[in-house]
């Protein structure tokens, strides 16, 4: 049986963390603002967006949000993203990915100010999380190290191997374990022998986007099971990248779809708006 990480409960105590030291900052003059740009109508990212809204109110950061017609323009998204950059009450930028087809999301992140790129997804964000001598961490992979550091569990010296090479999640999850010392192999569509190397794991994090890709043979016994999918499964139902009721009494910890991972990106958003803010202001280099 493993122990189940809570990651309500994990993003609960960053939420309230970040709620009091906004209010810190607001007895100081310093009032966190973030802006959350939505393009297209696109229900799963209208969602995430509401409950990146809500998530603001509750911990007292100040938000915008602009939703754009599909049919938005490059030129009105890059020009929309230059009037948040010089907006002082703004901190912290967020466009909403998916953009529709024909929007070019890259250049839009380019476009944005890397003081204000709280997904740190600008190459310049990137390059200093490569180096380690970063400002802010992506949401996702963020929230991961912290459900793995709010279980006492040690990195340095671990085999980590991560399963996906996006540029969101698997790329810069592969980063920050080394950043804790881990062990790290990256596996993707190509590698080989992946049932193998992911039995290697001590610490394993599955960010594929297939419905329990991970199965109870991938899975060394007491290993810590990471999971970041948001799929659907046969029946349509909620269900992440491992399979859960297979993999569960093999892994030391493992997290749950939902209420794991899911929880976590959030509260790593609320807490890079109050570091953008912070940085803006000089109060912090
Ligand atoms: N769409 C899904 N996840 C994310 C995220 O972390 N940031 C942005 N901007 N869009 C997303």
């Amino acid at each position: 049986m493993a122990k189940l990480i809570d990651g309500k409960a994990v993003s609960a105590s960053v939420r309230a963390q970040v709620a009091q030291e906004v209010q810190e900052l607001k007895a100081k003059g310093l009032h966190p603002g973030l802006a959350v740009v939505i393009v297209g109508d696109d229900p799963a990212s209208r969602t995430y967006v509401n409950n990146k809204k809500k998530a603001c109110a509750e911990t007292g950061i100040y938000s915008e949000e602009y939703a754009l017609p599909a049919a938005t323009t490059q030129e009105e998204l890059l020009s929309l993203v230059r009037s948040l950059n010089q907006k002082p009450e703004i901190h912290g930028i967020l466009v909403q990915s998916p953009l529709p087809e024909g929007l070019d999301e890259e250049a839009v992140i380019e476009e944005i100010n890397p003081q204000k790129d709280v997904d740190a997804f600008h190459p310049q964000n990137v390059g200093r999380i490569m180096i380690g001598n970063f400002h802010f961490l992506p949401c996702t992979p963020a929230g991961v190290i912290e459900l793995i550091r709010s279980q006492g569990i040690e990195i340095a010296g671990k085999r980590c191997v991560v399963i996906g090479r996006s540029n969101i999640v698997g790329k810069p999850m592969a980063m920050l374990l080394l950043h804790n010392h881990g062990t790290v192999t990256i596996c993707h569509s190509k590698t080989r022998d992946l049932a193998e190397i992911c039995r290697e794991a001590d610490i394993l994090v599955a960010a594929v986007g297939r419905p329990k890709f991970v199965t109870e043979n991938m899975v060394k016994p007491g290993a810590v099971v990471i999971d970041v999918g948001m799929d659907r499964d046969e029946n349509g139902k909620l269900c992440g990248d491992v399979d859960f009721v297979h993999v569960e009494p093999k892994a030391g910890y493992i997290t749950p779809v939902p209420g794991g991972v899911g929880p976590m990106t959030i509260a790593m958003l609320l807490r890079n708006t109050v570091t953008a803010a912070k940085l803006q202001a000089g109060w912090k280099d």
